[in-house]
């Protein structure tokens, strides 16, 4: 168990901090640790507005509900209602779906493999599955690890950049806390912040200076760090970027920054959406998830946010205000029942729980860049032109033991035949390595290939499961609202049922899957063996708690892996 600060700071009348560590859960909610009995007590008053927050109770009901009137999800006619699906911006700096160990070498070529490995991540978006792999190597593995990372789009690449240069510049405790609140808090602590941009900022700066500035084409810049190195190769306008998220000046000041930020996460006109998302959560996790929505800290909830008065600059840049829409959620990127399983005393503190998870992958993955053989190269080009450049750029091919597309190979990005067609010729040979795999994900196909009829197909089974786990409940005073909370809740939960088999089948059929592979020499496992074909589906007969970690997640079971190895 991480010890964190007691929760006993900030009392009314008063500017004394507990430094103790906390010890003991509040047995109210299980959201905030104190170091004693006395510091529970002397804290009550400031804590009770969130031990009886009215949003932690069990009956609490969306604001729709109890004002009796349309949700604005399903009354959008007013011109200020911005549509359900996007309010914020557009990027994708959190990844929306579980962090993955790419190599699996246990299940794969085995615990004590030995050999070089060579990885190519196309559409990396963050860096959660590179620490993830990273961080569960097997410890005795000692062979030289390849990583080409590559994205399109600048933050993602620039973010990237930043992370990787605070773990190679900075002892593996700060690395590993600068780098969590770069990626996913609003504010940062200032002299972090100062850390980090003298982890970052005088090496690109001497790097351009030692170059003409007319230099066209591409600029690389390799650093190491013990055993491994980290290569960039980027334009200047590129490094120009990267230094551009980390300015000497900040773009905004902290007033203007917080109202930003909740302009997005709790805007007005979106109050519904939020409600309906937070309704079926466990009560205490309600406050949780709205915590981490007012104040963009991922931190343990009891633990003090005075010192985060900086605006991150990797989200406040000045050319998209806030970058991300209001469901990107840190969660989603990590897999749910994991990140319950890091549990330190506040059990039910549940942004508090994914702070912990991910301190400790990054701490595992930042100490591994001094012992293990790592040689990261970054890279911002379209998937479509990446495998020429990088022919291009090193006078051959490289051949790879994993190749992960994201879901690229969905028909609204690249589709699978492109992305088969390009990527499945680098990946290595059958007697190379057996077990070299590219791993597709597919996110909106099961979707795209339902009809009507599929959806009322799956309704029987759909509502006697749906009954047991998600029943109507009887509603007191008030005439019950037509848009009822838990008729909504049952609803959103029908993706859940969807026989996605079917509706994939259909896909590999209409898009010809097995001709695409075999004229590449390319055959989908019959069983994957990286990532379950559907690692978010509900499964047969689910229990209740099945059923809250597939629910709860917020993803919805159609997400869908395919794995590809050589037949040759
Ligand atoms: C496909 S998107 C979708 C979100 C994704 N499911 C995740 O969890 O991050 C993931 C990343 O792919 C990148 N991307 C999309 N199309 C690309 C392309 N043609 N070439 C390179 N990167 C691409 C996006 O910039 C984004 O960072
Ligand atoms: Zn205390
Ligand atoms: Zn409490």
């Amino acid at each position: 168990m991480d010890p964190f600060q007691c929760a006993g700071w900030g009392q009314k009348h008063s500017a004394i901090r507990c430094l103790r560590p906390g010890t003991k859960a509040c047995k109210g909610c299980y959201l905030v640790m104190y170091c004693s009995k006395d510091c529970q007590a002397a804290h009550w008053p400031v804590h009770k507005v969130d031990c009886k927050n009215h949003i932690r109770k069990s009956d609490w009901r969306p604001a729709w509900e109890v004002e009796n009137r349309v949700p604005q999800f399903i009354d959008n006619s007013d011109e200020e209602h911005t549509p359900v699906a996007m309010y914020g911006g557009n990027k994708y700096l959190w990844g929306n779906v579980p962090a993955l160990d790419l190599l699996q070498l246990k299940e794969n070529e085995g615990e004590g493999y030995c050999q070089d490995l060579s990885l190519l991540l196309a559409a990396s978006g963050d860096l959660r599955n590179l620490v993830k792999t990273i961080a569960s190597l097997p410890d005795r593995y000692r062979g030289y690890i390849h990583l080409d990372i590559n994205d399109r789009d600048d933050a993602v690449v620039a973010r990237n950049l930043i992370f990787l240069l605070v773990s190679f510049n900075l002892p593996p405790d700060i690395a590993s806390e600068a780098i969590l609140h770069l990626w996913y808090s609003a504010f940062l602590p200032e002299p972090l912040l100062q850390s980090i941009r003298r982890a970052v900022c005088p090496t690109i700066r001497d790097f351009l200076a030692a170059k003409p500035v007319q230099a066209a084409g591409l600029l690389q810049k390799t650093w190491s760090c013990g055993s491994s190195t980290l290569a960039a190769t980027l334009t200047r306008a590129e490094w120009d970027r990267v230094l551009s998220y980390l300015p000497e000046v900040p773009d905004i000041s902290y007033d203007k920054a917080v109202t930003l930020h909740k302009s997005v996460t709790l805007a007005h006109s979106r109050r519904d959406y939020r409600d309906r998302a937070l309704f079926p959560l466990h009560p205490s996790w309600r406050l949780s998830v709205w915590k981490f929505r007012s104040d963009g800290i991922l931190l343990p909830f009891g633990v003090s946010r005075e010192d985060f008065r900086v605006p991150n600059p990797t989200l406040f840049h000045n050319e998209h205000p806030w970058p991300m829409p209001d469901s990107a959620d840190p969660l989603q990127g990590w897999t749910l029942a994991e990140v319950l399983h890091a549990s330190y005393g506040a059990k039910h503190d549940l942004y508090g729980q994914l702070y912990v998870h991910i301190k400790r992958y990054l701490e595992t993955f930042c100490k591994r860049l001094h012992t293990l053989k790592l040689n990261i190269c970054l890279f911002k080009k379209d998937a479509m032109d990446l495998p020429d450049k990088l022919a291009t750029l090193r006078g051959k091919e490289t051949f790879y033991d994993r190749i992960e597309l994201a879901n690229i190979a969905d028909l609204g990005y690249l589709g699978p035949a492109k992305t088969l067609a390009l990527f499945g010729p680098l990946l290595k040979s059958k007697k190379e390595n057996p077990k070299a795999t590219l791993i597709m994900l597919f996110l909106n196909a099961t979707r795209e290939m339902s009809t009507a009829g599929d959806q009322l197909s799956c309704m029987p089974r759909a509502m006697d499961t749906l009954q047991r786990f998600l029943p109507m409940r009887p509603r007191h005073g008030v005439p019950t609202n037509k848009y009822n909370a838990d008729f909504l809740n049952q609803m959103d939960a029908l993706d859940l049922f969807t026989d996605n088999d079917t509706l994939f089948n259909r896909l590999i059929e209409r898009a010809r899957f097995r001709d695409m592979g075999s004229f590449l020499g390319l055959e989908m496992k019959v069983d994957n063996s990286i990532v379950a074909k559907w690692p978010m589906r509900l499964g047969e007969n689910p229990t209740q708690h099945e059923f809250e970690m597939v629910f709860w997640s917020g993803h919805t079971g159609c997400e869908r892996y395919v794995e590809w190895h050589r037949v040759v």
